[in-house]
């Protein structure tokens, strides 16, 4: 059984006072949540947030982490500085990371072995451009970015993929759910090809791009989908809750 996971991604939005208000808006919110739930906030918030959702249901994650441990690598964050501030969850390989900060499939890979060594769960985003898509090229995209941006990795017990089309993310297009749960489909399988077939079945692997209240339910009844990556809906305490809570929606 694969428990489900809704993870906020906040992006660059809040400021630390900002950050703590969500936060405890939300704690009650999903006090009684079924699925995994965690915020990934910006590296200035981690600190506040970690404190604030302490002895709650709330998971702290961060949305990147250095493949380093450390040294002479100006504006980057090591794991060692967000484990001692409560993170458990790193968001690796963003297309916003991919396309705005020269993130390849490569850096994605060395990033997702560092947070694995020293601990920390990373969430490693995959999908395809709209033009890639008009263009017939999702497969062989996401399997590029499955088999380098995972390559070499031995525990998967600790990792979750999410699909996030990136003609989805912030666009308020989603995937129909059977097109999102077909794809998601074809990454387990080259999961299963590529690291073995138990280690496919166990994975988690969530949707991601414009999921938000309406579309949660219909979504997570989709038999391949164990959760969700949420954008701009995880930036209102209200709206977030109601998609960790999509069963009782
Ligand atoms: P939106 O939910 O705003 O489309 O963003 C999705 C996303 O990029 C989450 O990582």
């Amino acid at each position: 059984m694969r428990k489900p996971i809704i993870a906020g991604n906040w992006k660059m939005n809040k400021t630390a006072a900002e950050a703590v208000k969500l936060v405890e808006e939300l704690k009650p919110l999903v006090a009684k949540a079924k699925p995994e739930v965690v915020v990934c906030v910006p590296f200035t918030d981690l600190a506040v947030v970690g404190e604030a959702v302490k002895g709650s249901k709330i998971k702290l994650g961060a949305q990147n982490v250095a493949w380093a441990d450390k040294g002479a690598f100006t504006g980057e964050i090591s794991a060692d500085m967000l484990k001692e501030l409560g993170v458990e969850y790193v968001i690796i390989g963003h297309s916003e990371r991919r396309q705005y900060f020269g993130e390849t499939d490569e850096s994605v890979n060395k990033r997702v072995k560092q947070a694995l060594a020293n601990g920390l769960k990373p969430i490693v985003c995959v999908g395809e451009t709209k033009l890639e898509r008009e263009k017939n090229k999702t497969k062989r995209v996401l399997k590029k970015q499955i088999t380098e941006g995972l390559a070499g990795v031995e525990n998967f017990e600790n990792l979750v993929v999410a699909y996030e089309p990136v003609w989805a993310i912030g666009t308020g297009l989603t995937a129909t759910k059977e097109d999102a749960n077909a794809t998601i489909g074809y990454i387990r399988r080259i999961v299963g090809t590529t690291f073995g077939k138990e280690v496919a079945k166990n994975l988690r692997i969530q949707y991601g791009g414009s999921m938000n209240a309406g579309n949660a339910k219909d979504l997570m009844s989709m038999r391949n989908i164990d959760g969700g990556l949420i954008g701009g809906a995880s930036l209102k305490a209200e709206d977030f809750a109601k998609v960790v809570n999509y069963k009782e929606n």
